[in-house]
């Protein structure tokens, strides 16, 4: 058996989305900026899909811009608000993904700006008291960029909260969602942030692809300059299969978003359950066991040190399932992680990272449980 629990790192693209790029790529080849009618039939498509995701997601086509993905959407909000807005200072969490965290750090360095962290709990939650002395400590135009969920430890944060305290205090907010669009409703409209961050690939869309929403009361200068496709904001040619494939992805996402949730909520607490009774000492980092304030399809394992851990994502891996140590998404090794490094937790312990999707079964749950109870008995 084969079993791929990795879909925090990247999800297989639904059959529903190759067919729908499948179509763009053998009959809509025009390019959407000519004018002839095969380049006005691409443009059109890229329209009807801008218009699709801004209603899925409550928001207005005007504020959608598609990117290469959620990694493009953090570089240009942030190197753009400095650049662009004024923006002096950045606050972000230690917890956050490397494409804002490395993003942050490299302006911090070409432009002198200010980079402030806010205190993360135990658990990997933002410190709500430690967002706001840092708000208040300066006047500089501010930034601030937290993620909703994390991909390592799955912890939720609260946007409404965080988003209306960033307001008032005069900063903007911007924030990587791509691991919730896709697997959470949202209405774009009435939250209080300025730009987030999106990408295909995490809910069964292509990889390559992903778009960056901008409230309209902002406006940002283009990162990428060139042809001045995307209403000036993203030059290139633009990715049409990929752009139709993550509409179809967003679509079928949302046609039965709350029985794919059900779903995976039943293989993580059933996950949960098997692994408790049947590792040793096992536990669960962050705010990844609790089922209400983390997400439903992450689920992060502590194991308790044995000589076993060193191997464990290697083991695993031979006996067929794919799993990550910490974020997949910045590296093919385990490295160690930023995130994990900031819990407080035996370092000597095992870390793995459970995440499913809709394609998952129980049966693959059981097997991957049995499997890793095999490997650490065997170091025991
Ligand atoms: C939270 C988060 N932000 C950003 C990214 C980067 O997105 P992309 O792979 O589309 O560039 C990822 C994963 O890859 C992620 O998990």
């Amino acid at each position: 058996m084969k079993v791929y629990f990795d879909n925090a790192a990247t999800t297989p693209v639904a059959p529903e989305v190759v067919e729908a790029m499948h179509s763009v790529l053998t009959e809509n080849f025009g390019n959407p900026s000519s004018i002839h009618a095969h380049g006005r039939q691409t443009r059109s498509l890229i329209e009807m899909s801008r218009k699709k995701v801004a209603d899925l997601l409550s928001t207005s086509p005007s504020e959608i811009f598609f990117t290469s993905g959620g990694t493009e959407a953090d570089n240009t909000t942030l190197r753009s608000a400095v650049e662009g807005l004024g923006v002096k200072r950045i606050i972000t969490s230690k917890i956050e993904h490397h494409a804002v965290l490395h993003t942050a750090q490299y302006l911090a360095k070409l432009h002198g700006i200010q980079l402030d962290f806010v205190k993360t709990d135990q658990q990997g939650h933002i410190v709500m008291d430690s967002l706001e002395t840092l708000l208040r400590s300066s006047d500089d135009k501010t930034l601030v960029s937290l993620m909703h969920a994390n991909n390592e430890i799955g912890n939720l944060s609260d946007l409404e909260a965080i988003g209306t305290l960033s307001h008032e205090y005069g900063a903007l907010f911007h924030s990587d969602m791509v691991q919730t669009l896709g697997h959470y409703r949202h209405d774009l409209s009435s939250l209080p942030v300025d730009f987030a961050a999106g990408s295909a690939h995490k809910f069964h869309g292509p990889k390559g692809v992903g778009f960056l929403y901008i409230n309209h009361q902002n406006q940002i200068p283009p990162l990428i300059h060139g042809g001045a496709q995307e209403r000036n904001m993203r030059s290139g040619t633009e990715n049409v299969p990929g752009i139709m494939g993550m509409t179809r992805a967003l679509e079928l996402a949302h046609e039965d978003m709350e029985g794919h949730r059900q779903h995976i909520l039943g293989l993580k607490k059933l996950m949960i359950e098997e692994l408790k009774a049947k590792i040793p000492g096992v536990s669960f980092n962050g705010a990844s066991g609790d089922l209400d304030k983390s997400l439903y399809t992450v689920l992060n394992v502590c194991i308790a040190p044995s000589s076993a851990n060193e191997m464990l994502l290697f083991n695993l891996d031979i006996k067929g399932i794919s799993i990550s140590g910490g974020s997949a998404c910045s590296s093919g090794t385990n490295v160690g992680s930023h995130v994990l490094a900031e819990l407080d937790r035996d370092p000597k312990s095992g870390a793995i990272r459970f995440s499913f999707s809709r394609y998952n079964t129980n049966e693959e749950v059981s097997f991957a449980v049995e499997k890793l109870t095999e490997i650490t008995a065997v170091h025991a």
